[in-house]
């Protein structure tokens, strides 16, 4: 028997209004336009700013938009996935939240939390519930707001992230196309070399905690700059081999957007020329769960069947992994 694979039938995305532009940056912490594109390559960041809507808003949001690509009534969808490290609460699950707000009334759904490769760990996920034969419609959704756990006066964090939602509707793929391979890895980072240190069972919220900034990202950058050159390059060449695929057989990349200095690195590890390779960190910065939809999104119409598409994200835990998809819509 063939193995039953599971596709992409639908994209959408939530982008909010409101544009930080780096000059904007400029006038409240001590950084330059210069430094944050050649270091990062970003040049700007959308906020959400309505202190009444949250990550469940934009997940709902880019949900109704994938739901309607692909032609899915969101009464269809049994399951519904968020990867998130910034959940409206830590229970009920966003997920929960999105079910009802887009009226999915015949799914379950649960949050997974895997940081920047939180949508890839998604993905298999909701692909290994249709190759399993368990369901036939999933909602897969990478969905952030960073700026609700950024200290706006470190220079170091604050220029890297902005918010976002990206989702997608998996179905069943009536031809071998679709997920052909993931490959995921985890390595337990006691040195907390990326994390928020509070508001956790360790650190639950105190006025001491909230004093101290516990509640905000703290990264060391150069730690995981190097581990991410290095692991983002490595699993995507991992699964490449594994696949028996060649720079010129890959049809695009789909990185996470961290930093532009990492996605060169593994574009050229991979023999891939400039061309292949979805980057638009530029315009939306370190969405993290949100930066791999938001490729697919921009690019969907450039997306032809059949095409090689390699995915590949590493972020916070540590974690990171690589996706091979056939491109198919159809
Ligand atoms: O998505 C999840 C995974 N996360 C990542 O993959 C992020 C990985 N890390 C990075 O992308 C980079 O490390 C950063 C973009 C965060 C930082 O770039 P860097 O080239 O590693 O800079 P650095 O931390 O080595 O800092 C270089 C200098 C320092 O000054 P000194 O010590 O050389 O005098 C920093 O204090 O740049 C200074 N600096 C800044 N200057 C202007 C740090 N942040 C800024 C800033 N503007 N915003």
């Amino acid at each position: 028997m063939s193995l039953r694979r599971a596709k992409i039938s639908g994209v959408g995305r939530y982008l909010p209004d409101y544009i930080l532009t780096n000059a904007e940056l400029e006038k409240f912490v001590d950084t330059n336009d210069e430094w944050i594109r050649s270091r990062t390559g970003i040049a700007e960041r959308r906020l959400l700013k309505d202190p009444k809507k949250a990550t469940a808003f934009m997940a709902a949001e880019a949900a109704k938009e994938a739901l309607k690509d692909a032609g899915v009534e969101p009464s269809e969808i049994e399951a519904i996935v968020v990867a998130t490290v910034t959940p409206d609460y830590f229970f009920p699950a966003t997920a929960a939240l999105v079910q009802k707000k887009i009226g999915a009334v015949n799914a379950y759904g649960f949050d997974l939390s895997a940081a920047c490769s939180g949508f890839l760990f998604a993905l298999s996920n909701g692909a290994m519930m249709i190759e399993a034969g368990r369901a036939k419609k999933v909602l897969v959704i990478g969905a952030d707001k960073m700026s609700s756990i950024i200290d706006y006066e470190d220079r170091t964090t604050c220029i890297l992230f902005g918010d976002a939602a990206g989702a997608v509707v998996l179905e069943i793929s009536d031809s071998d196309e679709g997920f052909i391979d993931f490959i995921h890895h985890t390595d337990g980072d006691e040195e907390c070399s990326l994390y928020q240190p509070g508001g956790g069972s360790l650190n639950p919220a105190t006025v001491e905690t909230v004093e101290s900034k516990l509640h905000y990202i703290r990264q060391d950058g150069r730690v995981v700059f190097k581990k991410a050159t290095e692991g983002m390059a490595d699993v995507s060449l991992e699964i490449m081999t594994k696949n028996g695929l060649t720079g010129e057989d890959v049809d695009w990349l789909v990185p996470h957007q961290a930093n532009l200095r990492i996605i060169d690195a593994t574009a050229r590890r991979m023999g891939l020329s400039k061309e292949k390779v979805m980057i638009n960190i530029e315009k939306y910065g370190n969405t993290t769960a949100a930066t791999i939809p938001l490729c697919l999104y921009d690019w969907k119409d450039k997306l032809k069947d059949g095409d090689n598409v390699i995915l590949a994200a590493f972020g916070g835990g540590l974690t990171w992994g690589a996706s091979y998809l056939k491109w198919s819509k159809k």
